[in-house]
């Protein structure tokens, strides 16, 4: 492993990888490829802009004329693809984009890699593929019951990713990560959207009765363990990554709202999202059997690091609540905010 293709690499997680990885494997060269979507954000990676192992690359990983100059001008010999359309909501407002990156996207890596030689795929997946769970915790072999065109979209593209394995034997490894948090995440996403909403005393719309439960995960253990799997995984294996911290969404609003010193008065329960799964939660089990791996990061101090650091950097965020993210937001949220209890 020398020349690593970053796909996404200028997103929230992808970003967080490129700046981990140019530090901890000066030997590596780390080349990020990205489409810079709404989402794709380059003053995310300003603290690695001037690192000689650093390079970015624009361009759109369904785009096979452009993934395979890459793959040859940088001599990629590993691709972790993070590169997606992510955001649940949006994809049901309009689920295109996420078929076209999230399927079709994934393929076009795949045949490069098999046309080229490449031979280390590692796909970030989530733990969305699975569906909902009443009880207990999804494991590695369950069947995937993906519910959004978020979640169906990288189910497709996953199982793509494994007949790459089985039918060419490209040295493929997966990760399914649970819902993530940190900084630099892009403003849509429930914790900086309410974080960044709460700073400016605006009404925090939570769906439904705020019951769901979501898994959450820092976004540096979500790294260290891709970094762990990219380096020992097996091929053709699919790893669970879990924060190992189960919470209603309420009460993530509640500390939220806490560690700003604002009122409840701002949570507004508002009509549910459509199909929206109630609980998600995965066992580590895997990963800590095979690599000893397990998150290391304390919810409640890491969630009041991640509001510190929002309320530290409004100059990152308070530009991309502007333009089409506005649009997104009336379409989003104006009517349920309308009629809110
Ligand atoms: P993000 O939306 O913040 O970033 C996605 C990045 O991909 C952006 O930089 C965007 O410009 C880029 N991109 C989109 N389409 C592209 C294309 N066609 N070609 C090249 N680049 C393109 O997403 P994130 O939250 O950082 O998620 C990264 C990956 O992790 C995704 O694959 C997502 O499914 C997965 N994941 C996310 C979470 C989470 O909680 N955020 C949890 C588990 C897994
Ligand atoms: P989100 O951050 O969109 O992640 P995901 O849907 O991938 O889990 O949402 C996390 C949870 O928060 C989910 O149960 C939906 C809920 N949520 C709200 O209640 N209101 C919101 O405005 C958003 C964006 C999410």
């Amino acid at each position: 492993m020398k020349n690593i293709l970053v796909t996404g690499g200028a997103g929230f997680i992808g970003s967080a990888f490129v700046r981990y990885m140019v530090e901890t494997y000066p030997e590596y060269n780390i080349i990020v490829l990205d489409k810079m979507t709404y989402a794709g954000n380059i003053d995310n990676l300003l603290p690695v802009h001037d690192e000689p192992n650093y390079r970015f690359e624009k361009g759109d990983i369904a785009d096979e004329q452009t993934v395979e100059r890459v793959f040859l001008e940088h001599h990629i010999d590993t691709v972790v693809n993070f590169a997606a359309e992510s955001h649940v909501d949006r994809s049901i407002l309009n689920p295109h984009a996420f078929v076209q990156t999230d399927v079709v996207g994934v393929y076009i890596l795949l045949e490069a890699c098999r046309k080229l030689g490449v031979q280390r795929f590692h796909h970030v997946s989530t733990d969305e593929v699975y569906g909902s769970i009443p009880k207990g915790f999804f494991k590695e072999g369950d069947p995937l019951e993906p519910n959004s065109p978020y979640a169906a979209s990288k189910a497709g593209g996953e199982l793509m990713v494994r007949a790459y394995w089985v039918t060419y034997g490209l040295h493929t490894t997966v990760t399914r990560g649970s819902n993530t948090f940190g900084p630099y995440q892009y403003p849509e996403k429930v914790a900086p959207f309410f974080i960044t909403e709460a700073i400016d005393n605006r009404p925090l719309p939570l769906y439904g009765d705020g019951m769901q439960v979501r898994d959450w995960l820092y976004v540096d253990d979500h790294c260290k363990a891709i970094d762990v799997v990219l380096h020992r995984g097996e091929a053709g294996e699919i790893y669970n990554v879990g924060g190992e911290n189960e919470r209603h969404n309420i009460d993530v609003t509640k500390l939220i709202l806490q560690y700003l010193g604002k009122s409840e008065s701002l949570i507004k329960h508002v009509a549910d999202r459509p199909g929206h799964d109630r609980r998600y939660a995965l066992t580590n089990d895997k990963l800590r059997a095979d690599f000893d791996w397990a998150p290391s990061t304390h919810f409640e101090t890491a969630l009041q690091a991640t509001v510190t650091w929002y309320v530290k950097n409004e100059w990152w965020w308070r530009k991309l609540k502007s333009g089409e993210y506005l649009e997104y937001y009336k379409k989003q949220y104006a009517e349920r905010l309308a009629n809110a209890d």
